[in-house]
Protein backbone atom coordinates (compact mmCIF):
# COMPACT_ATOMS: atom_id res chain seq x y z
CA UNK A 1 0.00 0.00 0.00
CA UNK A 2 1.08 3.51 -0.52
CA UNK A 3 2.37 5.87 1.91
CA UNK A 4 -1.21 7.78 2.28
CA UNK A 5 -2.68 4.51 3.54
CA UNK A 6 -4.97 5.29 6.13
CA UNK A 7 -4.10 4.86 9.20
CA UNK A 8 -6.27 1.68 10.01
CA UNK A 9 -4.24 -0.13 7.68
CA UNK A 10 -1.18 1.55 8.73
CA UNK A 11 1.06 -0.43 11.25
CA UNK A 12 2.18 0.01 14.46
CA UNK A 13 4.92 -1.42 16.99
CA UNK A 14 4.05 -2.12 20.52
CA UNK A 15 6.98 -3.68 22.75
CA UNK A 16 8.79 -4.90 19.45
CA UNK A 17 5.46 -6.27 17.97
CA UNK A 18 4.58 -5.16 14.61
CA UNK A 19 0.65 -4.67 14.39
CA UNK A 20 -0.31 -5.11 10.57
CA UNK A 21 -3.20 -2.90 10.97
CA UNK A 22 -4.91 -1.28 13.77
CA UNK A 23 -8.22 -3.35 13.88
CA UNK A 24 -8.87 -5.87 16.06
CA UNK A 25 -11.24 -8.31 17.19
CA UNK A 26 -13.00 -7.38 20.06
CA UNK A 27 -13.12 -10.23 22.65
CA UNK A 28 -16.55 -12.25 22.50
CA UNK A 29 -17.87 -15.16 24.11
CA UNK A 30 -19.63 -17.55 21.79
CA UNK A 31 -20.06 -20.74 23.71
CA UNK A 32 -18.65 -22.94 21.50
CA UNK A 33 -16.48 -24.35 24.23
CA UNK A 34 -16.91 -27.62 26.36
CA UNK A 35 -15.35 -27.82 29.51
CA UNK A 36 -13.20 -24.91 28.68
CA UNK A 37 -11.79 -26.48 25.71
CA UNK A 38 -11.50 -24.78 22.29
CA UNK A 39 -12.92 -26.85 19.09
CA UNK A 40 -13.23 -27.22 15.87
CA UNK A 41 -16.35 -24.79 15.72
CA UNK A 42 -14.69 -22.35 18.02
CA UNK A 43 -11.44 -22.43 15.60
CA UNK A 44 -13.35 -21.80 12.34
CA UNK A 45 -15.35 -18.83 14.39
CA UNK A 46 -11.91 -17.12 15.04
CA UNK A 47 -10.52 -17.97 11.97
CA UNK A 48 -12.79 -15.89 9.88
CA UNK A 49 -11.54 -12.88 11.52
CA UNK A 50 -8.22 -13.85 10.73
CA UNK A 51 -9.42 -14.18 7.13
CA UNK A 52 -11.40 -11.13 7.14
CA UNK A 53 -8.32 -8.94 7.61
CA UNK A 54 -8.24 -8.25 11.55
CA UNK A 55 -4.48 -7.14 12.42
CA UNK A 56 -5.18 -8.66 16.09
CA UNK A 57 -8.24 -10.95 16.98
CA UNK A 58 -8.54 -11.78 20.78
CA UNK A 59 -10.04 -14.88 21.60
CA UNK A 60 -13.23 -14.51 24.31
CA UNK A 61 -12.65 -14.33 27.51
CA UNK A 62 -10.26 -17.42 28.83
CA UNK A 63 -11.20 -18.62 32.54
CA UNK A 64 -8.64 -18.63 34.71
CA UNK A 65 -10.38 -20.19 36.85
CA UNK A 66 -13.15 -23.17 36.21
CA UNK A 67 -15.58 -20.93 38.68
CA UNK A 68 -14.43 -18.11 36.64
CA UNK A 69 -16.73 -18.86 34.03
CA UNK A 70 -19.81 -17.16 33.33
CA UNK A 71 -21.20 -20.29 31.67
CA UNK A 72 -20.37 -23.69 31.00
CA UNK A 73 -20.23 -22.50 27.14
CA UNK A 74 -17.09 -20.22 28.11
CA UNK A 75 -13.71 -20.94 26.91
CA UNK A 76 -11.06 -21.71 29.63
CA UNK A 77 -7.57 -22.01 30.32
CA UNK A 78 -7.48 -23.45 34.10
CA UNK A 79 -5.72 -26.97 32.79
CA UNK A 80 -2.93 -27.68 30.79
CA UNK A 81 -4.78 -29.93 28.45
CA UNK A 82 -6.69 -26.84 27.08
CA UNK A 83 -3.62 -25.52 25.86
CA UNK A 84 -3.44 -27.69 22.36
CA UNK A 85 -6.57 -26.80 20.80
CA UNK A 86 -5.76 -22.67 21.28
CA UNK A 87 -2.19 -23.45 19.57
CA UNK A 88 -4.13 -24.67 16.54
CA UNK A 89 -5.68 -20.95 16.67
CA UNK A 90 -2.38 -18.81 16.64
CA UNK A 91 -0.60 -21.41 14.35
CA UNK A 92 -3.42 -20.70 11.93
CA UNK A 93 -3.30 -17.10 13.09
CA UNK A 94 0.50 -16.38 12.08
CA UNK A 95 0.50 -18.21 9.11
CA UNK A 96 -1.71 -15.42 8.09
CA UNK A 97 0.45 -12.98 9.45
CA UNK A 98 -2.34 -12.78 11.82
CA UNK A 99 -1.96 -11.46 16.00
CA UNK A 100 -3.09 -13.89 18.00
CA UNK A 101 -4.75 -12.59 21.65
CA UNK A 102 -5.58 -14.08 24.48
CA UNK A 103 -8.26 -12.45 26.81
CA UNK A 104 -7.85 -14.10 30.60
CA UNK A 105 -10.99 -13.31 33.01
CA UNK A 106 -12.66 -14.41 35.75
CA UNK A 107 -15.93 -13.98 36.21
CA UNK A 108 -16.31 -13.47 40.22
CA UNK A 109 -19.90 -12.71 41.18
CA UNK A 110 -20.84 -13.02 37.38
CA UNK A 111 -20.41 -16.38 37.21
CA UNK A 112 -22.71 -19.38 36.96
CA UNK A 113 -25.14 -18.25 34.28
CA UNK A 114 -26.86 -19.39 31.69
CA UNK A 115 -25.61 -18.61 28.00
CA UNK A 116 -27.01 -14.91 26.81
CA UNK A 117 -29.13 -16.77 24.43
CA UNK A 118 -30.58 -19.21 26.89
CA UNK A 119 -31.82 -16.42 29.23
CA UNK A 120 -28.87 -14.64 30.95
CA UNK A 121 -30.04 -15.87 33.99
CA UNK A 122 -28.77 -17.58 37.11
CA UNK A 123 -28.08 -21.42 36.68
CA UNK A 124 -31.07 -23.29 38.30
CA UNK A 125 -32.46 -26.67 38.89
CA UNK A 126 -33.78 -26.86 35.28
CA UNK A 127 -30.01 -25.98 34.29
CA UNK A 128 -28.67 -28.78 36.58
CA UNK A 129 -31.28 -31.04 35.35
CA UNK A 130 -29.76 -30.66 31.54
CA UNK A 131 -26.74 -30.89 32.74
CA UNK A 132 -25.74 -27.20 33.36
CA UNK A 133 -25.08 -27.76 37.35
CA UNK A 134 -24.73 -24.23 39.08
CA UNK A 135 -21.49 -23.53 41.33
CA UNK A 136 -20.63 -21.30 44.12
CA UNK A 137 -19.12 -18.35 42.84
CA UNK A 138 -16.17 -15.71 44.83
CA UNK A 139 -16.34 -12.17 45.08
CA UNK A 140 -14.55 -9.23 46.85
CA UNK A 141 -18.10 -8.74 48.99
CA UNK A 142 -20.68 -11.13 49.33
CA UNK A 143 -23.00 -9.02 47.44
CA UNK A 144 -25.31 -10.71 44.63
CA UNK A 145 -25.05 -9.19 40.96
CA UNK A 146 -28.78 -8.77 40.88
CA UNK A 147 -31.74 -8.66 43.21
CA UNK A 148 -32.61 -13.08 43.82
CA UNK A 149 -29.55 -13.91 42.56
CA UNK A 150 -27.69 -16.08 45.13
CA UNK A 151 -24.92 -14.43 46.87
CA UNK A 152 -21.07 -14.83 46.24
CA UNK A 153 -19.08 -15.80 48.94
CA UNK A 154 -16.56 -13.14 49.86
CA UNK A 155 -12.85 -14.00 49.28
CA UNK A 156 -10.68 -14.68 51.92
CA UNK A 157 -6.86 -13.85 51.76
CA UNK A 158 -5.95 -17.10 50.73
CA UNK A 159 -8.65 -16.85 48.41
CA UNK A 160 -7.15 -14.11 46.82
CA UNK A 161 -3.49 -15.81 46.64
CA UNK A 162 -5.35 -18.91 45.12
CA UNK A 163 -7.03 -16.25 42.62
CA UNK A 164 -3.72 -14.43 42.09
CA UNK A 165 -1.38 -17.44 41.23
CA UNK A 166 -4.32 -19.00 38.59
CA UNK A 167 -3.94 -16.02 36.55
CA UNK A 168 -0.11 -16.33 36.53
CA UNK A 169 -0.08 -20.07 35.66
CA UNK A 170 -2.95 -18.70 32.79
CA UNK A 171 -0.38 -16.37 31.69
CA UNK A 172 1.86 -18.92 31.02
CA UNK A 173 -0.35 -21.57 29.35
CA UNK A 174 -0.90 -18.69 26.97
CA UNK A 175 2.53 -18.28 26.17
CA UNK A 176 2.44 -21.62 25.39
CA UNK A 177 -0.31 -21.83 23.77
CA UNK A 178 1.48 -19.21 21.30
CA UNK A 179 -0.49 -15.96 22.02
CA UNK A 180 1.30 -12.77 20.86
CA UNK A 181 -0.86 -10.34 23.03
CA UNK A 182 -2.22 -11.02 26.34
CA UNK A 183 -5.38 -8.84 27.94
CA UNK A 184 -6.56 -8.79 31.65
CA UNK A 185 -10.01 -8.15 32.05
CA UNK A 186 -11.01 -5.97 34.31
CA UNK A 187 -14.04 -4.78 32.91
CA UNK A 188 -17.85 -4.95 32.95
CA UNK A 189 -18.36 -6.42 36.48
CA UNK A 190 -16.30 -9.36 36.69
CA UNK A 191 -14.00 -9.80 39.33
CA UNK A 192 -11.04 -7.46 39.23
CA UNK A 193 -13.29 -4.65 38.27
CA UNK A 194 -15.64 -6.03 41.33
CA UNK A 195 -12.58 -5.53 43.52
CA UNK A 196 -12.41 -1.85 41.63
CA UNK A 197 -15.41 -0.06 41.90
CA UNK A 198 -17.02 1.31 45.42
CA UNK A 199 -20.68 -0.14 44.44
CA UNK A 200 -18.84 -3.74 44.49
CA UNK A 201 -16.04 -3.82 46.93
CA UNK A 202 -17.20 -3.12 50.67
CA UNK A 203 -14.25 -4.86 52.25
CA UNK A 204 -12.60 -3.86 55.28
CA UNK A 205 -8.83 -4.85 54.51
CA UNK A 206 -6.24 -3.73 52.62
CA UNK A 207 -8.16 -4.97 49.64
CA UNK A 208 -11.13 -2.55 49.79
CA UNK A 209 -11.63 0.98 51.50
CA UNK A 210 -9.95 3.87 49.63
CA UNK A 211 -8.51 3.83 45.77
CA UNK A 212 -5.34 2.57 46.46
CA UNK A 213 -7.40 -0.53 48.59
CA UNK A 214 -9.33 -0.86 45.74
CA UNK A 215 -6.82 -0.94 43.11
CA UNK A 216 -4.62 -3.27 44.90
CA UNK A 217 -5.79 -6.89 43.95
CA UNK A 218 -5.56 -5.96 40.12
CA UNK A 219 -2.30 -4.47 40.86
CA UNK A 220 -0.78 -6.97 42.56
CA UNK A 221 -2.46 -9.78 39.51
CA UNK A 222 -0.81 -7.32 36.82
CA UNK A 223 2.51 -7.51 38.30
CA UNK A 224 2.69 -11.37 38.69
CA UNK A 225 1.41 -11.29 35.02
CA UNK A 226 3.68 -9.72 33.82
CA UNK A 227 6.25 -11.37 35.52
CA UNK A 228 4.98 -14.28 33.34
CA UNK A 229 4.76 -12.93 30.20
CA UNK A 230 7.64 -11.96 28.21
CA UNK A 231 9.14 -8.12 27.72
CA UNK A 232 8.78 -8.38 24.27
CA UNK A 233 5.14 -9.02 24.25
CA UNK A 234 2.29 -6.45 24.88
CA UNK A 235 -0.11 -6.75 27.50
CA UNK A 236 -3.66 -4.93 27.65
CA UNK A 237 -5.80 -4.32 30.22
CA UNK A 238 -9.37 -4.14 29.62
CA UNK A 239 -11.36 -1.44 31.66
CA UNK A 240 -14.66 0.08 32.37
CA UNK A 241 -13.24 2.92 32.77
CA UNK A 242 -16.55 4.18 33.67
CA UNK A 243 -19.22 2.35 36.28
CA UNK A 244 -21.66 4.68 34.83
CA UNK A 245 -22.66 7.77 33.70
CA UNK A 246 -22.76 9.37 37.11
CA UNK A 247 -22.11 6.60 39.79
CA UNK A 248 -18.90 4.44 41.29
CA UNK A 249 -15.71 4.06 40.00
CA UNK A 250 -14.71 7.36 37.27
CA UNK A 251 -12.55 8.77 34.84
CA UNK A 252 -10.49 10.19 37.62
CA UNK A 253 -10.01 6.85 38.92
CA UNK A 254 -9.45 5.31 35.68
CA UNK A 255 -6.63 7.80 34.84
CA UNK A 256 -5.22 6.78 38.10
CA UNK A 257 -5.30 3.21 37.96
CA UNK A 258 -3.67 3.57 33.98
CA UNK A 259 -0.96 5.26 35.40
CA UNK A 260 -0.24 2.76 38.07
CA UNK A 261 -0.90 -0.04 35.74
CA UNK A 262 1.77 1.94 33.57
CA UNK A 263 4.44 1.38 35.64
CA UNK A 264 3.74 -2.07 36.30
CA UNK A 265 4.52 -2.79 32.44
CA UNK A 266 0.81 -2.57 30.76
CA UNK A 267 1.21 -1.34 26.89
CA UNK A 268 -2.26 -0.42 26.13
CA UNK A 269 -5.72 0.25 27.96
CA UNK A 270 -9.20 -0.95 25.92
CA UNK A 271 -11.36 1.34 26.91
CA UNK A 272 -14.94 -0.05 27.50
CA UNK A 273 -17.75 0.66 30.43
CA UNK A 274 -20.28 -0.67 33.03
CA UNK A 275 -21.19 -3.82 33.88
CA UNK A 276 -21.70 -3.28 37.69
CA UNK A 277 -24.22 -4.72 40.14
CA UNK A 278 -27.07 -2.26 41.29
CA UNK A 279 -26.44 -0.19 38.05
CA UNK A 280 -29.87 0.25 36.02
CA UNK A 281 -30.06 1.29 32.65
CA UNK A 282 -30.66 4.89 33.66
CA UNK A 283 -27.35 4.96 34.76
CA UNK A 284 -25.34 3.73 31.95
CA UNK A 285 -23.82 5.60 29.62
CA UNK A 286 -26.12 6.66 26.89
CA UNK A 287 -25.92 4.24 24.07
CA UNK A 288 -24.77 6.36 20.51
CA UNK A 289 -22.22 5.89 18.21
CA UNK A 290 -18.91 5.42 19.29
CA UNK A 291 -20.36 6.19 22.92
CA UNK A 292 -17.17 5.02 24.79
CA UNK A 293 -14.66 6.84 22.45
CA UNK A 294 -14.22 9.96 24.60
CA UNK A 295 -13.22 7.57 27.70
CA UNK A 296 -10.43 5.99 25.06
CA UNK A 297 -9.21 9.55 24.35
CA UNK A 298 -9.51 11.20 27.91
CA UNK A 299 -6.80 8.35 29.33
CA UNK A 300 -4.81 8.00 26.40
CA UNK A 301 -4.82 12.27 26.82
CA UNK A 302 -3.99 12.16 30.56
CA UNK A 303 -1.38 9.07 30.64
CA UNK A 304 0.10 8.94 27.46
CA UNK A 305 -0.74 4.96 27.42
CA UNK A 306 -2.10 4.26 23.93
CA UNK A 307 -5.32 2.90 24.01
CA UNK A 308 -8.59 0.67 22.10
CA UNK A 309 -11.40 2.32 21.43
CA UNK A 310 -14.86 0.09 21.40
CA UNK A 311 -18.34 0.10 21.20
CA UNK A 312 -20.67 1.43 18.42
CA UNK A 313 -17.91 1.75 16.04
CA UNK A 314 -19.28 0.17 12.74
CA UNK A 315 -17.88 2.45 9.84
CA UNK A 316 -14.45 2.41 8.50
CA UNK A 317 -15.00 6.30 8.13
CA UNK A 318 -15.62 6.59 11.74
CA UNK A 319 -12.52 4.37 13.25
CA UNK A 320 -10.14 5.99 10.74
CA UNK A 321 -11.57 9.62 12.17
CA UNK A 322 -11.18 8.18 15.89
CA UNK A 323 -7.59 7.49 14.68
CA UNK A 324 -6.77 10.25 12.78
CA UNK A 325 -8.19 12.78 15.53
CA UNK A 326 -5.55 11.54 17.70
CA UNK A 327 -8.57 9.94 20.28
CA UNK A 328 -7.15 6.01 20.10
CA UNK A 329 -4.46 4.22 18.61
CA UNK A 330 -6.25 1.09 18.00
CA UNK A 331 -9.80 0.22 16.99
CA UNK A 332 -11.59 -2.97 18.46
CA UNK A 333 -15.10 -4.47 16.48
CA UNK A 334 -17.25 -6.34 18.17
CA UNK A 335 -20.46 -6.81 16.61
CA UNK A 336 -20.34 -5.05 13.82
CA UNK A 337 -17.59 -8.36 12.60
CA UNK A 338 -20.24 -11.28 14.01
CA UNK A 339 -22.42 -9.40 10.83
CA UNK A 340 -19.33 -9.38 8.45
CA UNK A 341 -16.35 -11.32 9.38
CA UNK A 342 -14.92 -9.41 6.72
CA UNK A 343 -15.34 -5.98 8.17
CA UNK A 344 -11.44 -5.45 8.14
CA UNK A 345 -11.55 -5.97 4.31
CA UNK A 346 -14.29 -4.45 3.30
CA UNK A 347 -12.96 -1.52 5.30
CA UNK A 348 -9.57 -1.39 3.59
CA UNK A 349 -11.64 -1.33 0.06
CA UNK A 350 -13.86 1.91 1.43
CA UNK A 351 -11.37 3.75 2.92
CA UNK A 352 -8.51 3.02 -0.53
CA UNK A 353 -9.13 2.13 -3.88
CA UNK A 354 -12.48 0.13 -4.25
CA UNK A 355 -10.83 -1.80 -7.09
CA UNK A 356 -7.14 -2.66 -4.85
CA UNK A 357 -7.97 -6.37 -3.69
CA UNK A 358 -4.04 -6.65 -2.70
CA UNK A 359 -5.12 -7.04 1.23
CA UNK A 360 -7.58 -9.69 0.59
CA UNK A 361 -6.33 -13.47 0.32
CA UNK A 362 -5.20 -14.06 -3.06
CA UNK A 363 -7.52 -17.34 -3.61
CA UNK A 364 -10.52 -14.37 -3.48
CA UNK A 365 -8.81 -10.93 -4.18
CA UNK A 366 -7.87 -12.36 -7.97
CA UNK A 367 -11.20 -12.91 -8.69
CA UNK A 368 -13.11 -10.32 -6.44
CA UNK A 369 -10.85 -7.64 -7.91
CA UNK A 370 -11.66 -8.73 -11.87
CA UNK A 371 -15.33 -8.59 -10.62
CA UNK A 372 -15.17 -5.03 -9.57
CA UNK A 373 -13.58 -3.78 -12.79
CA UNK A 374 -16.44 -5.65 -14.82
CA UNK A 375 -18.72 -3.93 -12.12
CA UNK A 376 -17.60 -0.55 -12.55
CA UNK A 377 -17.07 -0.31 -16.51
CA UNK A 378 -20.97 -1.60 -15.84
CA UNK A 379 -21.62 1.70 -13.38
CA UNK A 380 -22.09 -1.03 -10.79
CA UNK A 381 -21.13 -0.35 -7.08
CA UNK A 382 -20.54 -4.14 -6.59
C1 LIG B 1 -21.56 -11.83 21.79
C2 LIG B 1 -20.69 -10.92 22.61
C3 LIG B 1 -19.79 -11.48 23.52
C4 LIG B 1 -18.92 -10.66 24.25
N1 LIG B 1 -17.96 -11.24 25.04
C5 LIG B 1 -17.00 -10.46 25.60
C6 LIG B 1 -15.87 -11.05 26.24
O1 LIG B 1 -15.69 -12.27 26.27
N2 LIG B 1 -14.97 -10.20 26.80
C7 LIG B 1 -15.11 -8.83 26.74
O2 LIG B 1 -14.27 -8.11 27.26
N3 LIG B 1 -16.15 -8.27 26.11
C8 LIG B 1 -17.07 -9.04 25.51
N4 LIG B 1 -18.07 -8.46 24.79
C9 LIG B 1 -18.03 -7.01 24.56
C10 LIG B 1 -17.35 -6.71 23.21
O3 LIG B 1 -15.97 -7.08 23.24
C11 LIG B 1 -17.45 -5.23 22.84
O4 LIG B 1 -16.76 -4.48 23.80
C12 LIG B 1 -18.91 -4.77 22.76
O5 LIG B 1 -19.69 -5.67 22.02
C13 LIG B 1 -19.03 -3.36 22.15
O6 LIG B 1 -18.48 -3.35 20.86
P1 LIG B 1 -19.43 -3.43 19.52
O7 LIG B 1 -20.41 -2.30 19.61
O8 LIG B 1 -18.44 -3.26 18.39
O9 LIG B 1 -20.10 -4.76 19.53
C14 LIG B 1 -18.99 -9.26 24.10
C15 LIG B 1 -19.94 -8.71 23.25
C16 LIG B 1 -20.76 -9.52 22.50
C17 LIG B 1 -21.74 -8.90 21.53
Amino acid sequence: MSTADPLLFSPITVRGLRFPNRAVLSPMVVYYAKDGFSNDLLFSHLSKFVMGGFGLVFTEAAAVEERGRISHGDLGIWKDEHIAPLRRFTDFARAHGTLSGLQLAHAGHKGSYQRAFEGYMPLGEADAARGDAPWETIAPSAMAYAPGVPEPREMTLDDIETVQAAWVTAAKRGLEAGFDVLEIHAAHGYLLHEFLSPLTNHRKDAYGGDLDGRMRFLLETTERVRGAWPDDKPLFVRLSVVDGAKRGWSVADSIVLTKALKARGVDVVDCSSGGTATLTREDALGREAGFQVPLAEALRKETGVPTVAVGLITEPEQAEAILQEGRADLIAIGRAALDDPNWALHASLALGDRLDFSAWPPEYGWWLERRARTAAKMGQKK
